[in-house]
């Protein structure tokens, strides 16, 4: 597969206008010392940048190292299918999807993988609030519903916050959602490869110093411990992993994914985060749930490009 790159201008896509901003240039730019170490031509290009279509349109593949909105939602993915141009990773549908964390839920009901429970607001903030207070117990985790990197996901310990902060959630993200509160292990799988040939990596179980894994214990070295494999029953593992497959397969992600769950206390795996461009930072998690197996970043990048090439099918023979 590497050959087919070696004549190939590949643009690296980072930065762009999400408030993921930084991070994206973070993984971008590792990505780019990657591919040029890897002995690839490849460029950075910045969406958010003037004149990005006409310089993107020079480029033969893009790797899209972008998070949030606008990269990781399926807008930069659809401007790439208009332009014929071939992009890493998923599509535009399994990409709006996993963005959008009420609407991935909303998959992973009917498919029968466990999720925890959650309450939306259609029916005004008001009614939506007492919903919550009737059915859930203190604490719970509310959240804007397309954001990523923890911006927006806020720990509820109050009843009497429960209002105030989903408003100020939808006033500063558009949309929120309640989510309960899972007491348990906060754990994340890596998914690389397509067809047959897809893996759930290592399972990393993140102990944060903080009360949950906010942007800043995800961003500030030594503030989260990464434990890997993560401590869980043998069976409790495999489960994780096979049900972190499922909720890839669901959404019809393609190439890599990351499945963030939180494991119950009874050992159910709650899916609540399908992240379909993983960061790819030094303190990211896909490049350690892959390092944990063998696959060094420069591998994991090249895998990454190549699934521009793999058509995006979700037909198996093997049965998960
Ligand atoms: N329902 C929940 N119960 C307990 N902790 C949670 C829950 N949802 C999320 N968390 C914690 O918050 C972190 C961020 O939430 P997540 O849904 O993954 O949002 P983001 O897209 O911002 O990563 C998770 O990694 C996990 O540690
Ligand atoms: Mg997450």
């Amino acid at each position: 597969m590497r050959e087919y790159f070696l004549d190939k201008k590949i643009g690296v896509l980072m930065g762009g206008k999400s408030r993921e901003r930084e991070i994206s240039l973070r993984s971008g730019n590792k990505v780019l010392e990657s591919l040029q170490r890897q002995k690839f031509f490849a460029e950075a290009l910045d969406p958010a940048e003037k004149g990005f279509i006409e310089k993107l349109q020079k480029f033969d593949i893009a790797f899209i190292a972008l998070h949030g909105r606008y990269g990781e939602d399926g807008c930069i993915q659809g401007l790439l299918e208009i332009l014929n141009i071939p992009y890493t990773g998923s599509g535009v549908l399994a990409s709006a999807l996993g963005m959008n964390k009420v609407a991935s839920k909303r998959i992973f009901e009917a498919c029968g993988i466990p999720t925890p429970k959650y309450w939306t607001f259609e029916n005004g903030l008001e009614h939506g609030c007492e919903e919550v207070l009737r059915n859930c117990k203190m604490p719970v985790m509310a959240k804007a519903t397309s954001e990523g990197s923890s911006i927006g996901v806020i720990l509820v310990k109050e009843e009497k916050e429960l209002t105030k902060v989903i408003e100020k959630l939808i006033f500063e993200f558009g949309d929120a959602f309640v989510e309960e509160f899972i007491d348990g292990k906060s754990v994340t799988v890596g998914i690389l490869g397509w067809g047959d040939n897809i893996t759930a990596l290592s399972v990393l179980e993140l102990v944060s110093q903080n009360e949950f894994y906010d942007y800043q214990a995800k961003y500030t070295q030594g503030m989260t411990e990464f434990i890997i494999p993560a401590r869980l029953s043998k069976e409790i593992y495999a489960q994780t992993q096979i049900t972190a497959l499922k909720a890839h397969l669901a959404l019809g992600c393609h190439g890599f994914s990351r499945v963030d769950i939180m494991v119950g206390q009874d050992g159910t795996p709650f899916v609540h985060d399908v992240n379909t461009i993983p960061g790819l930072t030094d303190l990211s998690d896909l490049p350690a749930c892959a390092q944990a197996v063998g696959i060094s970043y420069d591998e994991l990048v090249l895998k990454m490009l190549s699934s521009s090439m793999a058509p995006r099918c979700t037909v198996r023979n093997t049965v998960i």
